[in-house]
């Protein structure tokens, strides 16, 4: 005899624990699409609704609720305290080196300790700014999280780690471990960070000083709930204690195997060989930092071979097959000596520090912005102050804060000076405003001089050679008082300041001459109307098609356009009606001939067409490819939308192209843009 049918309840019990089964499964799978490999598959509306229909069963069969289901990620209770971990294996900290001689020493050192005469295989990784985590799996579950502590023992952040949704509850794929520990560090994305500091802001709240910080405080949350609100990320990097089981035999197979099995894993992993292969890494992640979606302080070699590694061992509580190559850093302490304002070409007032020049992001900084007063009160910072000064990539160096309970008696508040300090005219500050302004627009020599460096400035009539601080000369000699006076200059007259030859005078003269055909948006641009950047300026030249119509357009013309909005529009207008505006441009188009646009607004192949670009595009720029758009156009939007027509995606394209997959946006590459535009 068979075995009886289950009576009905029992019959629809199993059904449900079978589609809970199933839900999680499902749920598991988009979520590592969606915040492992930033790349989902499915709407977020979708996703909700598979996640409400597994809380609902598991409101219905208590018993099946399971520490690894996605629905436990949040705990209920807050801890009074954190737990003591105690590490099975020891966590390390890492050597440093700072220059490449260090780094050919240390290299040295390990081939001569394997007695080996090759380029040692290395695999590279950023050296991530966050915090060092231990992560337990035990059967493909997690259940436990731990701080570093003092590398012995740490802290139980197990509640606050699995709020981190690229932290997966339990692990898939085969040949796991049965005991596996996965290291690897605790990070805030500088978006996130971002937004959190504005949340904070709004709310009159405290800010983080730095994505670190940030990371660092919101794991040592008492409550779950509150590290569930911050926008933490993680990505593996090692392995720790293992039992039941194998890893491969390098440092790279096994950082594939972590992403395999669903942990997330940096993706600016790289195998390399040798000091050439290092350098390399080291100076194409330096330039690629600020643009890196989380904060990196340098990049970590480790000896790839893990019998090599084996064989290399420990010394103190660093392997000696690791280093870290450190970044020179980006934020430094200084005093602030002064506090100069400087004069921008509409008349900005930028209060600037002078500082006590200390060593910054590779360079010797002696001033750095401090934005405006806004910034000043906001930051309180005074003139003696000891301050962090910070300088990323090419950015203009600025003052970040004042250093916690550094104050001294003597500093100075900063005021903002009543008359501007080159023309004496009378500085305004408009209510609401965070910008001072000096009132004295081409009286002020400051203005001027900002107005020309401007109008020769490379995306303007680019002309070659007249840097700024030639223009500055050149003013100071009253040599050029306007963007006129430049055509007008001669060989004999330029010769005549310091440090100029008669060669170089001429090149410069010829270079001036090469600036005589203008297109019109790059003249639109070059004038230096307020808030008027190259891309108005080029949609400006598109609607109008040549000069005069722009000049003579009222406020309606002017706001059909797109991305004008009325405060542009009233600067365009002030612009063109102020009298001495009038003659130098009435002077200039004697001395220029502008290049008109060949079509005219509707006629043109691509307009009316919403453009977003992404990824790395292989045949030009992103800036080429807006001006080819533009020209045709279209119009050139930094975000995918519903209103996004096409989405130009290039290589290692991330959530961009995601949102447009999402949004039913048509996708194109390279060589679909230039059918379109040759249609
Ligand atoms: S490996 C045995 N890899 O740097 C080596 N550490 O100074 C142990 N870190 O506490 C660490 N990125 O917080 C390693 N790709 C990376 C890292 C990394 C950042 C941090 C980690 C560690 C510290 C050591």
């Amino acid at each position: 005899m068979g075995k009886a049918e289950p009576p009905e309840g029992e019959k629809a019990a199993n059904e449900d624990a079978a589609r809970i089964g199933e839900l999680r499964e499902r749920l598991n799978h988009h979520s590592y699409l969606y915040y492992v490999l930033d790349n989902p598959e499915i709407p977020d509306s979708e996703y909700d609704r598979l996640y409400h229909e597994l809380q609902q069963l598991e409101r219905l069969h208590p018993d099946l609720v399971t520490p690894d289901s996605p629905t436990q990620r949040v705990g209920e209770t807050p801890l009074k305290a954190f737990e003591q971990v105690r590490h099975r294996m020891p966590m390390l900290s890492l050597d440093n080196v700072f220059s490449e001689d260090e780094l050919a020493a240390f290299l040295k050192r390990i081939t001569e300790r394997l007695g080996i005469d090759m380029d040692l295989a290395f695999n590279a990784e950023p050296k991530l700014d966050g915090l060092a985590v231990s992560l337990v799996y035990e059967n493909s579950v997690l259940t436990q999280a731990a701080t570093r502590g003092d590398g012995s023992t740490g802290e139980d952040v197990t509640q606050n780690v699995r709020t981190i949704h690229s932290v997966p509850l339990r692990l898939s794929g085969s040949n796991i471990p049965a005991l596996l520990e996965v290291r690897g560090e605790v990070f805030m994305p500088k978006a996130g960070f971002d937004e959190l500091n504005r949340r904070a802001l709004d709310r009159g709240e405290k800010t983080f000083v730095n994505p670190r910080n940030a990371a660092a405080g919101s794991l040592r949350q008492l409550d779950p709930k509150v590290t569930a609100t911050r926008p933490l990320a993680f990505y593996a990097y090692a392995t720790g204690f293992v039992e039941q089981g194998v890893l491969p035999e390098t440092q790279h197979q096994i950082l594939s195997a972590l992403a395999q099995w669903g942990l997330p894993v940096c993706p600016e992993v790289k195998l390399i060989n040798g000091i050439e292969g290092c350098i390399a890494y080291y100076h194409n992640l330096q330039q690629q930092r600020n643009q890196l979606p989380y904060d990196i302080d340098g990049v970590v070699y480790k000896v790839n071979e893990i019998s090599f590694q084996k064989k290399l061992g420990y010394v103190a509580r660093a392997p000696r097959w690791a280093v870290a190559h450190k970044f020179p850093a980006q934020e430094e302490i200084t005093y602030i000596a002064n506090v100069d304002f400087q004069v921008g070409r509409t008349g900005a007032i930028t209060p600037v520090a002078r500082l006590e020049p200390v060593f910054v992001g590779g360079v010797t900084v002696s001033n750095a912005t401090l934005h405006n007063m806004d910034e000043i009160e906001r930051k309180d910072i005074r003139i003696g102050d000891k301050v962090f000064i910070r300088r990323a990539g090419d950015v203009i160096p600025e003052v970040v804060r004042v250093v916690p309970g550094s104050r001294a008696k003597g500093v100075k508040k900063i005021r903002l000076p009543r008359k501007c300090p080159v023309c004496g005219s009378d500085i305004e500050r408009i209510e609401g405003e965070a910008i001072a302004r000096c009132t004295g627009g081409l009286i002020c020599r400051a203005q001027r001089t900002e107005a020309i460096k401007h109008y020769a400035s490379r995306k303007a009539v680019d002309i070659d050679g007249l840097g700024d601080k030639l223009v500055e000369q050149l003013v100071e000699a009253g040599l050029v008082k306007s963007v006129v006076d430049l055509y007008r200059l001669s060989t004999e007259q330029i010769a005549s300041l310091e440090r100029m030859g008669r060669k170089s005078a001429k090149n410069l003269i010829a270079a001036i001459d090469d600036s005589r055909k203008p297109t019109l948006a790059r003249l639109i641009y070059a004038l230096g109307i307020r808030e008027v950047g190259e891309a108005t300026a080029r949609s400006l030249a598109l609607a109008f098609g040549n000069l005069q119509a722009l000049i003579e357009a009222d406020e309606d013309a002017l706001l059909e356009i797109q991305d004008i909005g009325p405060i542009v529009a009233r600067h365009i207008m002030n612009f063109f009606a102020e009298a001495h505006n009038q003659q130098v441009i009435n002077e200039l188009l004697r001395e220029i001939e502008i290049q008109l646009p060949s079509a005219s607004k509707s006629n043109q192949p691509l307009t009316g067409k919403t453009f977003v670009i992404t990824g790395a595009l292989t045949n030009m720029t992103r800036e080429q490819a807006t001006e080819l758009l533009q020209s045709a156009g279209a119009k050139v939007s930094g975000s995918v939308s519903a209103k996004t027509d096409y989405l130009l995606a290039g290589e290692k394209a991330g959530s961009k192209l995601a949102k447009a997959e999402k949004l039913g946006v048509e996708i194109i590459d390279e060589s679909k843009l230039k059918a379109l535009l040759g249609s």
